[in-house]
């Protein structure tokens, strides 16, 4: 299926990171909060616009989680994929273009990821939920 949609071979992908389907409209905020969720042990919905081979794109709602071993410890992470819905991709799309626009519009990059995270965790708190209620919710 992954094949299918981002164009690549198996070879092309196979030991490759995920980045190599980043998409230049995805925030950087996004990716921060989502390492932090899953370092941290814990799960993660985000929707994330993927980059095809020949330059198309497509929208996931995934849902990220950490692998843990016996003892506990993060052994890896896996990612499950939703089809997401027009109506919230919409609102997505807008909440992100606003993000893009704080980190490309900043001094430096630092800065501008720093007021794009804050800009996020405000986005997504304003009803009093957590990140991962806001999303399931929009
Ligand atoms: C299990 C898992 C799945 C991921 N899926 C994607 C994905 O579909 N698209 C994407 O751009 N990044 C995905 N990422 C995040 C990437 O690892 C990376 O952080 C992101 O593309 C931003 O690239 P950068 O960290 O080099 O800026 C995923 C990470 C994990 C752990």
């Amino acid at each position: 299926m992954f094949l299918n949609i981002s164009g690549y071979t198996e070879a092309e992908l196979l030991g490759k990171p995920h980045s190599i389907i980043r998409h230049p409209d995805m925030p950087k905020a996004v990716f921060k909060l989502l390492w932090e969720y899953i370092q941290q042990g814990n799960e993660i919905f985000a929707y994330v616009k993927n980059l095809c081979k020949d330059g198309a794109y497509y929208w996931v709602l995934a849902h990220v989680t950490a692998t843990f071993n016996d003892n506990n410890e993060i052994i890896g992470y896996h990612s499950n994929r939703r089809s997401p819905n027009k109506d919230s991709l919409e609102k997505i799309a807008t909440i992100y273009a606003n993000l893009l626009e704080i980190e490309n519009s900043a001094q430096s990059s630092t800065e501008g990821l720093k007021k794009s995270y804050s800009t996020l965790m405000q986005v997504t708190s304003t009803k009093g939920e957590d990140y991962n209620e806001f999303i399931l919710k929009i």
